[in-house]
């Protein structure tokens, strides 16, 4: 196979290829692409990869770029267990059930505010004033971020997730386009770290009053650390948000049967979003450092390869999904791995569902009638499976 994973094509297109390669059942293929790669899309096989850390480190996750420049660091994804837990442990209090909760109101009113200011203009380029914009506003709001920066980071964010899933490194064999954004993440964090160090808030309430208090191993964070804290935060909870909230209105917009029953029933809503989670895996697959030489199932994997597990085809194994390859809204759903697995999943996980759930009761209480716009061309950008464009329209009221 020689595929690069992340160009951008015609919508529907990496579904696909995840369809293909399933159907294929191969399950360890070679990706001759960028510095050559293993591919498993066997549910078994990426589970495997997902659970055994010791083989398959998170020294580099993207499988086209196996140094992870030191800039581009993500706390706590790329340490491996047992060091890795400690991290996970401090973040957590932050995306449990609970906190999120409490964050409901403020997620409602930022896709209320949305939706009002495009509301009148009949027409919206959705994947950007709507599914970009939210969880910016919605997570600079949660961590009590000045709004001033959401156009800066905006950019920053979409500049630095075209490199991390591989398309700058796949378009011109180097991630050096991401630096810039990353400076202008990482210029926000040292913002709110000097503010909060100036100024402590309460850190029961206030992320980085409680970044920069909290302890690890008996003594504070780094400043290094809150940045890769801080650079994970903006790219892991907006840009997933912005790619699996386009393809919820996309469904939307091209199911009118389902969209009539969710707003019928909107009881449904969490339904529709967790299997438009499944169905349009956003993240397409991870990739893995191989941390040792070893046989596994039948191949020769060398200390240094990466490797690369297919979330898309797990989530359409027909062992697991009753017809995989359709959105029901009323499936029985056995657990998908579109939030990741094992010691690395989601942490937002609880975050996402709610914000999703909220955007989209938003959204149909002001247009619950609405398309794509006749003849529109939608392209998706692979790896992060994201739309480029979803021109949506509606009857605008007087
Ligand atoms: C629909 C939305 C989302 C999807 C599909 C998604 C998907 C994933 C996946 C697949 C992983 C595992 C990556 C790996 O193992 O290499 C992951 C990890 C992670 N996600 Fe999400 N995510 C979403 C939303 C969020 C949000 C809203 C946040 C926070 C604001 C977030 C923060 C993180 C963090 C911090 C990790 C790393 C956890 C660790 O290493 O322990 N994600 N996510």
């Amino acid at each position: 196979m020689n595929f690069d994973y992340a160009k951008i094509r015609p919508c529907g297109s990496y579904r696909q290829k995840a369809m293909e390669l399933r159907d294929e059942g191969t399950p360890i293929w070679v990706n001759d692409f960028a510095q050559g790669f293993w591919v498993v899309t066997t549910q078994e096989l990426v589970r495997e990869v997902y659970l055994k850390a010791d083989i398959f480190t998170t020294d580099s996750v993207m499988a086209v770029e196996p140094e992870t420049d030191p800039k581009h660091i993500l706390l706590p994804l790329n340490l491996n267990p047992p060091h890795h837990r400690k991290y996970r442990n401090l973040l957590a209090p932050w995306f449990s059930q609970t906190k999120v909760k409490e964050l409901e109101p403020l997620l409602r009113a930022s896709a209320r505010n949305l939706v009002e200011g495009f509301l009148a203009a009949g027409k919206v380029d959705a994947a950007w004033d709507f599914c970009a914009l939210l969880p910016i506003n919605s997570l600079l709001g949660a961590a009590n971020m000045p709004m001033s920066v959401a156009p800066q980071l905006m950019q920053a964010i979409n500049d630095f997730t075209r490199g991390f899933s591989g398309l700058e490194a796949t378009e011109t064999g180097g991630t050096e386009g991401m630096d810039a954004a990353v400076d202008a993440i990482h210029g926000v964090t040292n913002q709110m770290i000097a503010e909060r160090r100036a100024r402590p808030l309460d850190a029961k309430d206030d992320f980085y009053t409680y970044l920069t208090t909290e302890l690890v191993e008996g003594r504070p964070l780094t400043d290094d650390e809150i940045r890769q804290i801080g650079l994970i935060y903006v790219v892991a909870g907006m840009e997933t948000i912005r790619a699996q909230l386009g393809w919820l209105l996309y469904h939307m917009a091209k199911v009118p049967t389902d969209r009539e029953r969710v707003l019928a029933d909107p009881r449904l809503i969490p339904a529709a979003v967790e299997e438009s989670i499944r169905y349009y895996t956003v993240i397409w697959g991870v990739g893995r450092k191989v941390g040792q030489d070893v046989h596994w199932h039948g191949v020769d994997l060398k200390k240094g390869d990466m490797i690369y597990a297919l979330n898309d085809a797990f989530n359409r194994d027909p062992k697991r999904f009753a017809d995989p390859d359709t959105f029901d809204l009323d499936r029985k759903m056995a657990p998908h791995l579109s939030f990741g697995f094992g010691a690395h999943s989601c942490i937002g996980m609880h975050l996402a569902r709610t914000q999703l759930e909220v955007a989209l009761e938003e959204f149909h209480r002001l247009i619950p009638d609405y398309a794509i716009e006749h003849g529109a061309v939608i392209e998706e950008r692979g790896s992060e499976v994201t739309l480029q464009s979803l021109p949506l329209t509606w009857a605008a009221r007087a």
